[in-house]
């Protein structure tokens, strides 16, 4: 070739790259079609993780999203927190954990797309759904409904979001990483329940959103309604029967539940890496295109921002990546080896739909093949009891009960859904720190009198008076005795009865404990039923009343309430039964502890803290502190709880999230078969221990010496027994 054809030829690369260049910022666009999400004129089968930024830290993101690309994926997913960014009407934040676009940059620099789930409703086992408190307080509101007060907030949030990632470049067409955003929130099963509110809500919603022209589409996730051009998707276990509602979408699955949530009380859910791998190839060759693993990193509840009822604040949910940051094999390492096998199939799967053999009642062999010749094959074994031999273009192929072999090349069956080659891990939690010098301090019932009370007639429901700036809202009165009550004499104790929506329940006579109550899984409300010791004249009557988290799903979950909201009565009087329902009650939001900020080490100073032999132990409303130095190397950290009740734990004025060890798992956590349907019921591990022992400690939030953490302990604990692990594999 002369030297003239090469420079030419080498003007013509030039220019062709220049040209596609060009085209790709000018016309790089996602669409799609029937088949799939289409980028850059592209058919694409996508595989996508849910990572909830601030379920994890900044310093925790990178190597998270590092292990999503090592594990095959091409998206990243996540909610918008709404109640993380607008705290208070029109004061916004989006520092640390909450810095969104920090995170989505990151997603892009490490050549990953995002799914941006902003919602404003997630649902997400977060506090309140990830609405702030105080929509609820907005007047006439009524969530997600076709409310004019409640659609102006959400609106106003919807663009403030939108806004932000146009001015940041962060949409697809604009350069950027997202390919696809979200309205609403598995709306389908509300708008059935309510009706034609609910449609005109709906069909709102999607205008709203499309209007806002973002350039990459829309998708609603569990709702057969969606009006077009917006998408709609599965969530659930499984997904393969699902169908969009119009022929010209494609088949789209928003959450493959990788495992559970863990609540306190029950026990922690699992799901087998088989059945999970089953479930996805099973989707893919029914046409599946996109499809996202919820949770793909679960990380944690921090703070107060895991949802009534009960969500513990262990978020892992069984997911590929543990809480803790580590693989969770063999999960991770099996799903990796599925994306290998669908990848390689990807040209033949986005090509054409699939022909479908019947092999008897529980077996099939779905092929795909492309005009340029590309063939790939699914071949399944739905039996969940036995194995089967296939045999396909004169080959055989054995096949494990409930499993899927994928062929990419319709001859190789490079893997099945059943046959793990990763190695398990066995996940260890070793103790670093223990022996620590803690001190403590005494939390007292308040006095009716106290500057920050409010006394009012009758019983107050609980956020309506906390606004949710604590877990506590102290109910406080005074119970009068004449001299001549008969049960004085006889010593026969009258019965105090009080009823709570709940979650939990302190009850004080003049100070002292007289009982606690909490409600349970499926039932948050609580009675306190129990003979109390009065004496005559002027009795205080104190009652700690405890949250655990708002709601974050039911119908108008808004209209929830929690706290003490009566009848409380006293039986067993000369008048027969008093009720104290209606009286003068006087109410203090929060603890003393918590309005001295005694997380934090200017806080801390301001109280007599007592140690060695005066040491509360086993003491309620107790809180401890110590300081300790950060154990050296890189593994992650925890507090092991262990010897530990109820309350909150704080580093260095960070809240790690609630601690509740003392909350034993009730369930049945039997043998686990991976054959056969999965619900979340199935596969449970340690029932009878503590639903949650161990509590994640970022590293990030510890400097070289001198830690600050502090816990308040409820029920009563010993805190000479908590330690510092660190989590190996
Ligand atoms: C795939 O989609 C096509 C077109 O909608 C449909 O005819 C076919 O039945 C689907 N195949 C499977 C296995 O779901
Ligand atoms: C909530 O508080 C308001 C005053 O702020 C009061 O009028 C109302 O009765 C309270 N509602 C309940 C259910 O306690
Ligand atoms: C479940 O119990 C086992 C054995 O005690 C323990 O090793 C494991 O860490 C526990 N898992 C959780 C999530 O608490």
């Amino acid at each position: 070739m002369g030297s003239i054809w090469k420079m030419l030829r080498i003007n013509i690369l030039v220019f062709a790259v220049l040209f596609s260049l060009a085209c790709s910022s000018v016309r790089a666009t996602v669409s799609y079609n029937n088949k799939a999400i289409i980028i850059n004129g592209k058919r694409r089968i996508l595989i996508s993780g849910s990572i909830h930024y601030p379920r994890s830290t900044p310093e925790m993101w990178p190597d998270l999203i590092q292990k999503a690309k090592d594990g095959g994926l091409d998206v990243i997913q996540t909610y918008v927190f709404w109640n993380g960014h607008e705290p208070s009407p029109g004061k916004y934040n989006f520092e640390g954990r909450f810095d969104l676009v920090k995170f989505i940059k990151l997603v892009h620099q490490a050549g990953l797309y995002v799914h941006l789930r902003i919602g404003p409703y997630v649902c997400a086992e977060w506090n309140f759904g990830g609405f702030p408190v105080w929509l609820k307080y907005v007047p006439e509101v009524e969530f997600r409904t076709d409310n004019q007060p409640f659609k102006v907030a959400m609106r106003r949030f919807v663009e403030k979001i939108v806004n932000m990632m146009k001015s940041e470049k962060l949409f697809e067409p604009q350069g950027g990483p997202i390919i696809m955003s979200q309205i609403e929130n598995e709306y389908g099963p509300v708008e059935w329940e309510i009706g034609a509110p609910g449609k005109a809500y709906s069909a709102w919603a999607a205008k709203m959103a499309v209007g806002l022209e973002t350039g990459v589409p829309w998708i609603m996730c569990k709702q057969d309604t969606a009006p077009d051009p917006i998408i709609d998707t599965c969530n659930g276990f499984y997904c393969e029967g699902f169908h969009p509602n119009k022929p010209y979408k494609p088949k789209m699955w928003t959450e493959a539940w990788t495992g559970w949530y863990t609540q306190f009380g029950g026990p922690v859910p699992h799901r087998p890496a088989e059945d999970l791998a089953f479930a996805v190839a099973r989707f893919v060759q029914n046409n599946g295109s996109f499809f996202n693993y919820y949770m793909y990193h679960g990380g944690t509840n921090f703070g107060r921002n895991a949802a009534g009822l009960f969500v513990a604040t262990s978020y892992d949910y069984d997911a590929p990546i543990d809480e803790y940051g580590l693989l969770n094999e063999p999960k991770w390492g099996h799903l990796r080896d599925l994306h290998k096998a669908i990848k390689q199939s990807e040209p033949a799967l986005i090509s054409s739909y699939p022909t479908v053999t019947r092999l008897g009642k529980n077996q099939e062999i779905h092929v795909f093949r492309s005009k340029s010749g590309a063939c790939a094959a699914f071949l399944s074994n739905y039996d969940p009891t036995y194995s089967a031999k296939l045999t396909f273009r004169n080959m055989q192929y054995n096949l494990p009960p409930w499993s899927i072999s994928i062929l990419p090349d319709c001859k190789t069956a490079v893997y099945n859904t059943a046959r793990i080659s990763s190695k398990s891990s066995q996940a260890k939690m070793v103790p670093v720190t223990t022996g620590l010098r803690w001190q403590s301090y005494s939390e007292e019932t308040p006095s009716a009198d106290d500057k920050d009370t409010l006394t009012m007639e009758g019983l107050w429901e609980q956020i309506n008076v906390t606004r949710d700036s604590s877990d506590y809202l102290w109910y406080l009165t005074e119970v009068n005795i004449a001299s001549n009550e008969g049960f004085l004499k006889s010593g026969g104790w009258p019965l105090l009865t009080v009823m709570s929506a709940g979650h939990a329940l302190h009850v004080f006579i003049n100070g002292h404990l007289s009982g606690t109550v909490s409600g349970s899984l499926n039932n948050p409300k609580l009675t306190y039923s129990g003979k109390v010791n009065l004496r005559a004249g002027v009795n205080k009557l104190s009652l700690l009343s405890v949250a655990v988290g708002l709601p974050n799903i039911g119908l108008h979950y808004e209209r929830w309430n929690t706290g003490i909201l009566g009848p409380v009565t006293l039986k067993g009087l000369n008048e027969g039964t008093r009720d104290l329902s209606r009286q003068k009650w006087s109410y203090k939001a929060g603890l003393k502890g918590e309005s001295l900020s005694l997380d934090t080490v200017g806080g801390s100073s301001s109280v007599e803290w007592v140690e060695g032999s005066l040491l509360a132990q086993k003491q309620p409303l107790t809180w401890y502190k110590t300081t300790f130095s950060a154990p050296q190397g890189n593994d992650p950290l925890g507090l092991d709880m262990i010897s530990m009740g109820k309350g909150e734990i704080w580093i260095n004025g960070q809240s790690i999230g609630r601690h509740w060890p003392a909350y034993i798992a009730k369930g049945s956590c039997g043998d686990c078969n991976y054959a056969g349907t999965f619900t979340e019921k199935k596969c449970q591990r340690n029932c009878s221990q503590p639903s949650q022992r161990w509590y994640h400690v970022p590293r990030s939030w510890l400097k070289p010496s001198g830690n600050l953490l502090v816990v308040f302990e409820e029920w009563g604990g010993d805190p000479t027994k908590i330690s510092l692990v660190k989590r190996i594999v």
